[in-house]
C-alpha cells in the first residue's frame, strides 16, 4: 500500500489556491491510518486542507513533534473540525512530549521575550476532545509507523538555537528542546523520516531513529530541517554526515531556510524537493 503525505501547512505555498504560512502540518497516510503530524500556526489549515480536498475532521490520530506555536496554533480549528465530524465522540489521541506545553520563549536578553508556545491552555484543548498522550518513549501508530520518542544527542555540530528558552518562574532557561521528535515509517527501502522543526539536529534524528528500529537505510526525510541558522562549518558537516546515509527523497521545508535549501537543492540533486504547501509524496 502506498504511503501518501500532504502538506497542509508550509512556508510557502507550492500550489494553487493554498497559502503560505509560517510552519507546517503534514497528514501522513500509511497502514490505513491518517495521522496528522502538527497543525501549523493558525486556523488556515482548514481552508488549505479543504483547498487540497482533505477531511481533517477525520483523521485518525493526531501527533504533535513540539510545543511551539508554529507546529501547534490550528489545533483549536482542528480539534473543532473532528468534533463535528462526528468520528471520535470519545476524544481524539493527541501524541507527544511531555514537555511541549512549558513556557517556551524567544528569548534575547535585555532586547526580546515573546511567547512561542501553544497558544492554548490544556484544558481548553482537552474542552474540544484532545486527550493527551504525553510521553518521551517512542509511541507504535501503525503496524510501520512509529514516534521517535526522544531525539538522543549523538554528533557535536549540531547545536540547539541559543534564543529558544522556558520560562522557569522569573528565569529564563535555555530549552533544551527535548520536545521535538518525528515520525519514523519503515518501508521495503528503508525508513521515512518525517520531521517537524528537528530542533535536536537532523543527523541526531536519523542516527536516533536507525539507533531505535535497527534499521540503517534512509530512504526519505521529509519536513523541517532547522538548517536555517546553521554556520557554514555546521552546514558542511550535516551535508557530509548526510551524503553517507545515501538518501533518495530529500523533501525540505519551514525551518530549512532558503539559504540552505538552495545548498541542498544544490547537493542532493535528484533526490531535493521543495516541500510546500500543497505537496504531496507518494512513497
Ligand atoms: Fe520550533
Ligand atoms: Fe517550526
Amino acid at each position: 500500500m502506498p504511503i501518501t503525505v500532504t502538506t497542509l501547512v508550509e512556508n510557502t505555498a507550492g500550489t494553487p489556491f493554498t497559502i503560505g504560512e509560517w510552519g507546517q502540518s503534514l497528514l501522513v497516510e500509511a497502514d490505513g491510518q491518517r495521522i496528522l503530524f502538527d497543525t501549523g500556526p493558525t486556523a488556515m489549515i482548514a481552508k488549505n486542507a479543504s483547498a487540497l480536498g482533505v477531511d481533517i475532521g477525520s483523521v485518525d490520530r493526531i501527533v504533535l513533534s513540539h510545543g511551539h506555536y508554529d507546529h501547534t496554533g490550528g489545533l483549536q480549528e482542528v480539534l473543532t473540525k473532528i468534533r463535528e465530524s462526528g468520528k471520535h465522540p470519545d476524544g481524539i489521541d493527541i501524541i507527544a512530549h511531555p514537555d511541549i506545553f512549558t513556557p517556551k520563549h524567544f528569548y534575547i536578553k535585555d532586547l526580546v521575550e515573546k511567547y512561542i508556545g501553544i497558544p492554548f491552555p490544556r484544558e481548553e484543548l482537552e474542552a474540544l476532545g484532545a486527550r493527551f498522550n504525553l510521553t518521551n518513549e517512542p509511541v507504535k501508530l501503525s503496524e510501520n509507523m512509529l514516534t521517535t520518542g526522544e531525539v538522543e544527542i549523538s554528533v557535536d555540530f549540531e547545536k540547539i538555537d541559543k534564543d529558544l528558552h522556558v520560562k522557569e518562574g522569573e528565569s529564563q532557561v535555555h530549552d533544551k528542546l527535548a520536545d521535538d521528535m518525528g515520525i519514523i515509517i519503515k518501508t521495503d527501502q528503508g525508513l521515512v523520516l518525517l520531521l517537524g522543526c528537528a530542533h535536536r539536529g537532523i543527523i541526531n534524528t536519523l542516527l536516533h531513529a536507525q539507533k531505535i528500529t535497527g534499521i540503517k537505510e534512509i530512504y526519505a526525510v521529509i519536513g523541517g530541517t532547522h538548517l536555517i541558522s546553521a554556520d557554514k562549518e555546521q552546514m558542511q558537516s550535516t551535508i557530509q554526515a548526510l551524503k553517507g546515509f545515501n538518501i533518495k527523497k530529500l523533501g525540505a521545508s519551514h525551518c530549512t531556510g532558503l539559504k540552505s535549501a538552495a545548498i541542498l537543492a544544490h547537493e542532493f540533486e535528484g533526490a531535493f524537493f521543495f516541500n510546500s504547501a500543497g505537496t504531496k509524496t507518494i512513497l
